[in-house]
């Protein structure tokens, strides 16, 4: 079967996910790896997160458990650095590890055997049920939820809100969602009266996401989510670069590009970036409230990096990842030159022009 922008999903699904797939077999982040993410450039990321763990488990103003699902965890960096921050509220956190690929959970488990957490976790290929206050965090992981490929002006004209019976909502009609006017919380988003003909993705997969996620904590009263990923504004998708291909350190960019490379066989990461908008619509609908946008590097200088960046560095582990990173040969790695963990967070043309995005539910 060849790409089209129709059966895309379906293809992207078994290049990624299939018995073959890119994540089955293990692909993924890590340094010398096909990319890199924040939890894999060291220890700083994670000890900002473990902070925010801290915090939002003391607003809970519980005693009892609480849930953590680090979702699409990949092979446990976060996880990890969490673990050796060494959080004060660790002996109530489940921390669940979330991946659909066995491998990586395998890599989860041998590296968090090394390390004294702190906290109980488990390993799961799909979310769990939850039934405690629950925080889910996804580092990267929206990008890599199959979608198909269609017009913006198709998809977003045609919308009429008030015909759309919230009830009736299945995941896969999410996808047909245009700009959704009506919905209050799109009222600060940016979006446009006239839409052009390129195309975009239909965050299918996202979509089918956050049906699953309804379904696994619909017995949780205070559910907070806490996403990174590269989001913007579908007007900003014009120019059909939101779709990529990593092929052994190769990048391919644009859909045509990209379409063209998968018929010709080529092999790797497909990746998206995320429709702002699309996101807003599915978050109110799940009915999540408090949505605050953020990018990453102004949500790391909010979320203390520089007082976290003076600390990890006298701790071993995140000394010695920042020691690598300098002694390394990094010559195809655009990141060459970056003298420290913090400076590649926040980096206005890379991590840090990421998005971050924090939601609240609660019954
Ligand atoms: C880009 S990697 C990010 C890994 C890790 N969070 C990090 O920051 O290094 C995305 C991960 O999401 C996983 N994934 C994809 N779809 C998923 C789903 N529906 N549920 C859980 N994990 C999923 C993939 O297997 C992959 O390991």
């Amino acid at each position: 079967m060849t790409f089209t922008n129709e059966n895309f999903s379906q293809l992207m699904e078994e290049a990624l996910y299939g018995e073959d797939g890119f994540y089955t077999k293990g692909g993924g982040a890590g340094r010398s790896r096909d990319y890199l993410t924040s939890p894999e450039v060291g220890d700083l990321f994670g000890r900002i997160i473990g902070n925010y763990i801290d915090d939002w488990y003391d607003n809970l103003e519980i005693d009892g458990p609480a849930i953590v699902i680090d979702a699409g965890c990949g092979p446990g960096a976060l996880a990890a650095s969490i673990a050796r921050a060494k959080i004060n509220n660790a002996d109530r956190i489940k921390y669940a590890l979330v991946d659909r690929s066995p491998t990586h959970l395998k890599t989860c488990e041998e590296r968090l055997n090394k390390v004294q957490t702190g906290f109980s976790w488990s390993l799961h290929e799909s979310l769990p049920d939850c039934e405690y206050p629950t925080l889910v965090i996804a580092n990267e992981l929206l990008d890599n939820l199959v979608f198909n490929i269609g017009f913006a002006d198709e998809t977003y004209s045609t919308f009429e809100p008030d015909e759309i019976d919230k009830s009736l909502l299945g995941f896969d009609t999410y996808a047909n969602f245009g700009i959704f006017k009506n919905i209050d919380n799109l009222k600060g988003a940016d979006v446009p009266i006239d839409i052009g003909h390129f195309r975009i993705p239909l965050h299918t997969g996202m979509a089918q996401w956050f049906y699953e996620l309804s379904v696994a904590t619909s017995n949780v009263s205070s559910l907070s989510l806490l996403f990174f990923d590269y989001m913007k504004s579908v007007q900003k998708f014009e120019d059909e670069n939101w779709l990529r291909l990593y092929s052994d350190n190769e990048r391919i960019v644009g859909v045509e590009e990209v379409l063209d490379a998968l018929r010709r066989g080529i092999t790797g990461d497909i990746t998206t970036d995320i429709i702002k908008e699309d996101l807003h619509v599915l978050l109110d609908i799940e009915g999540f409230s408090k949505i605050k946008f953020n990018t990453q590097h102004d949500w790391l200088k909010e979320n203390n990096i520089d007082i976290w960046f003076e600390n990890v560095l006298e701790q071993s582990s995140g000394y010695e990842n920042l020691q690598a990173w300098v002694k390394s040969d990094t010559d195809e790695k655009p990141i060459q030159g970056f003298s420290s963990e913090r400076a590649i967070l926040l980096d206005h043309t890379g991590l840090g022009a990421f998005s971050v995005v924090e939601a609240k539910r609660e019954i």
